[in-house]
């Protein structure tokens, strides 16, 4: 093949244009040659060199781990992840089912609820109203939940007895948790011959959430008014 079709350059005549020095570098040539020499020159390329293939496979596996570790461990990127206190999600991965306990109830009553209305649910005649029998706890479970919540005061007519304490009741409930209160609330209506249904944890939040702005404790009328006695 002929370089003279690449490089026409090269089959130039190497005549010194006239007026050449006795060397024979003329700046004509000197330029000639110095296009020549940078025409030969390879490439710049300083430590120039392929990305090793291993360190592809390593970017790649540490993504794939990232990807794993992430999905293993980040409790669903959820808040309650970080929550010590937050119900465990069992092994599986079923999810958490609130289940309202009489037993844990009963816990949690003798040490919330007990000085006053006794372990007996009977209270103490003119100063605590009894929870065995009464239609307060029975029926609209909102009734007793805002009781719990909020408080009351007021005098109060319980199976035929007037009670009018007045201390009243305090807002136990604002210091507990909803699944406590829905433990407290189920055994009170299920223990001492009382015979109501379970109370979910859901509903006490609901209730907590819709009585937020209620800050001063209920008056038996005015609950009453809301929830009237042997209403579902
Ligand atoms: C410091 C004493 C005290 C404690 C503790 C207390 N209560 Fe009461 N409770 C009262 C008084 C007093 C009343 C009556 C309020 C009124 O006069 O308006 C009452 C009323 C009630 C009523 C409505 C009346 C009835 O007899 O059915 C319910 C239901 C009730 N309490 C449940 C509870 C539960 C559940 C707890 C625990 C979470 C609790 N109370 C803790 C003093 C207390």
């Amino acid at each position: 093949m002929n370089d003279s079709n690449r490089h026409p350059d090269n089959n130039r005549p190497r005549r010194a244009p006239s007026g050449a020095g006795s060397d024979g570098l003329s700046d004509g040539r000197l330029v000639e040659v110095h296009s020549q020499l940078a025409r030969e020159k390879e490439e710049p390329a300083a430590g120039f060199s392929l990305t090793p293939i291993f360190v592809v496979f390593l970017f790649c596996g540490f993504g794939f781990w990232a990807g794993l570790y992430l999905t293993r461990n980040s409790g669903n990127f959820a808040p309650s992840a970080f929550d010590l206190d937050a119900p465990k999600l069992p092994a599986g991965g079923e999810v958490f089912v609130f289940e309202p306990s009489a037993e844990k109830g009963q816990v949690l009553f003798n040490a919330n609820c007990a000085a006053c209305h006794q372990p007996t649910g009977l209270g103490v005649a003119g100063m605590f109203p009894p929870l065995a029998g009464s239609p307060w706890v029975a029926g609209n479970e909102d009734r007793m939940l805002k009781v719990i919540l909020a408080g009351m005061v007021g005098e109060i007519e319980v199976k035929g007895a007037k009670y009018n304490n007045p201390a009243g009741m305090l807002a136990i409930g604002a210091g507990l948790k909803d699944g406590q209160i829905a433990h407290i609330a189920t055994y009170v209506r299920q223990a001492w011959g009382n015979n109501a249904e379970p109370v979910m944890d859901t509903k006490v939040a609901e209730v907590r959430k819709a009585i937020a702005g209620h800050k001063a404790p209920y008056s038996p009328p005015e609950l009453l008014k809301e929830h009237p006695l042997g209403t579902k």
